[in-house]
């Protein structure tokens, strides 16, 4: 996982890096080929129950599972990426979300909320702690800045299957598991500017604010030790 983790963040930050006005999402899926097979890696999203891309690309009002497609993306956007490596049998799972040229500033805020939200959950992923620590301290983070976190969808564990038990909720629901030294999870905080309230588009993947409202996401891969967990991705 740890090797399988690095060449993931390598990837997503090439392809975060590639993020212009201008381009259609489909060729941000292009370039993630490209780089996994020139890598010898499998994508972990492509077929999963189905889905048909090997990244996720979610823009503005799109959360998460957005699908790769013939969608221009526009100054100002607001685009999450999701990617996941599949290597030697162990997935790894990780998400940016990066404004495209001259954002609004509180779409910035709602990016900078986000990162900050996943870092809050991360650091309460130690041995002893329970898995209710790292959903509150997530919620915490979101709301004092005064965003939603989204409630209809959690992190996970994550190992040989993409999505393990336990799922990781990002606000508080009770506490949960105590976590355990090797534990590997995916924490992936989805914040709006509005409501939490999601819908599916009628290609049954996307999920998107009912209201309309901007969507951030940030995802990592880590494992958990009796300190700071390392992270994979
Ligand atoms: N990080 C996303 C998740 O854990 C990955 C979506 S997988 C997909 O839900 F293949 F279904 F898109
Ligand atoms: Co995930």
């Amino acid at each position: 996982m740890r090797e399988g983790g690095q060449i993931l963040r390598e990837v997503l930050e090439q392809l975060a890096a590639e993020v212009v006005a201008g381009m259609r999402t489909r060729e941000l899926d292009d370039v993630v080929e490209r780089e996994f097979r020139k890598r010898g890696v499998v994508a972990s999203f492509k077929g999963y129950h189905g889905y048909p891309a090997s990244v996720c690309v979610s823009v503005n009002d799109e959360i998460v599972h957005g699908i790769p497609g013939t969608r221009v993306i526009c100054e100002g956007d607001v685009v999450s990426l999701d990617l996941g490596v599949l290597h030697r049998g162990f997935h790894t799972d990780a998400a940016v979300t990066v404004g495209v040229g001259a954002v609004e500033a509180g779409a910035k805020r709602l990016i900078e909320v986000t990162r900050g939200a996943l870092e809050a959950g991360v650091v309460c992923a130690r041995a002893g702690n329970h898995l209710g620590d790292i959903s509150a301290a997530i919620q915490r983070h979101v709301e004092g800045n005064g965003f939603a976190v989204v409630r209809e969808y959690t992190g996970h564990g994550v190992g040989r299957e993409l999505h393990e038990e336990p799922q990781i909720p990002n606000f508080s629901c009770g506490k949960g598991p105590v976590l355990r030294k090797g534990m590997t999870l995916a924490i992936e905080p989805m914040v709006t500017n509005g409501a939490w309230r999601t819908k599916v588009a009628p290609n049954k993947w996307t999920v998107l604010t009912t209201d309309g409202s901007l969507s951030a996401h940030f995802e990592h891969t880590l494992v958990v030790t009796d300190g700071e967990p390392e992270l994979f991705a």
